[in-house]
């Protein structure tokens, strides 16, 4: 959060940084002037009670003003900050903006970059590739339940909520990976809904995009052939799409380049054929309360399958 990799970000840790220092330099007087009443008050000894009276004070209605006056403006500074930090976000400029939609599903990020064009619209899952300087305007939807989406480097949380459309707009200044939350409680698996962040140049996301949007190509060889078969013959298909073939639902995510991503299950796991065998055949010792079903296959069936998804690359 500290470590912005956009002027999103860095706003808002400038603001972060102004509140800590005012609350120390608050709590560190708090505490002075505390250590100095203990300090001078009157101690009752062994054979003495201690003198709790007022005499000699004093009135304290003036220390009680001044008090009062300080926190007042301390406080109302903060407000003050918050809020021009609210509109210098607003005002940012975002022409020529990449346009995304993220749906929040329980538990895991469906992720669509629009275009003007159609035919060049591509869903992606739990991976949010950006370039590098140019303005990203995401639009918030959720499917299920209230969601939060949250890059730390690049911008605050924003909630997705049933119903509603909202969106977050920021920018990425350096390139890199960061690592993306749910950030609202939501379900059993909230703590492993995550997506990765990945920002590139102008020239390697276009790259990126450009193979996103081709559909899967044709498998080769005996065994992936065997496995696209039971992809599409199986319950496989009942939620997942694959661009290219007659698999086309949207009730799980989009595996047409499932073997370009890093991880599987939303962050749970690296993307291995091991792991995504292990996904396969037991997601609910993995993931429990996701809704994908245990599948036991027979091994050659299940290696069979895995080969034809390590080829969607
Ligand atoms: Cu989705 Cu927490």
């Amino acid at each position: 959060m500290l470590d912005a990799a956009g002027p999103q970000a860095a706003r808002i840790a400038d603001l972060w940084w102004l509140t800590l220092s005012v609350c120390v330099v608050v709590f560190v007087a708090v505490m002075a002037m505390f250590a100095w009443a203990l300090w001078r008050a009157p101690r009752g000894g062994a054979n003495t009670a201690p003198d709790i009276a007022l005499g000699g004070e004093r009135p304290l209605g003036w220390r009680v003003g001044v008090g009062i006056a300080v926190s007042s403006v301390l406080l109302n500074g903060l407000l003050v900050a918050s809020v021009l930090t609210d509109r210098a976000l607003a005002l940012m400029p975002f022409d020529n903006a990449l346009n995304v939609r993220v749906t929040a599903h329980q538990y895991w990020w469906e992720i669509v970059y629009d275009d003007p064009q159609p035919d060049r619209i591509f869903t992606t899952a739990n991976e949010l590739y950006i370039p590098v300087g140019r303005p990203v305007v995401v639009t918030l939807q959720a499917d299920d339940v209230i969601h939060s989406f949250w890059v730390p480097e690049l911008h605050g949380k924003k909630d997705l909520i049933p119903g509603r459309t909202t969106t977050i707009r920021f920018r990425a200044d350096i390139s890199g990976e960061f690592v993306g939350r749910c950030a609202e409680y939501c379900g059993l698996q909230h703590a492993f809904m995550a997506f990765d962040v990945v920002a590139l140049s102008e020239d390697r996301f276009a790259a990126w995009a450009d193979a996103q949007r081709k559909p899967a190509a044709d498998p080769s060889g005996a065994a992936a052939q065997r496995g696209r078969e039971l992809f599409l013959s199986g319950s496989c298909m009942l939620c997942h799409a694959i661009q290219g073939t007659t698999a086309n639902a949207r009730k799980a995510p989009d595996l047409t380049h499932v073997a370009s991503r890093a991880h599987l299950a939303a962050g749970r796991l690296a993307n291995t054929p091991q792991t995504l065998a292990a996904w396969i055949t037991d997601p609910q010792r993995i993931k429990p309360g996701a809704n994908m079903p245990t599948h036991l296959l027979p091994s050659d069936d299940l290696a069979a399958l895995v080969t034809y998804l390590e080829t969607l690359k």
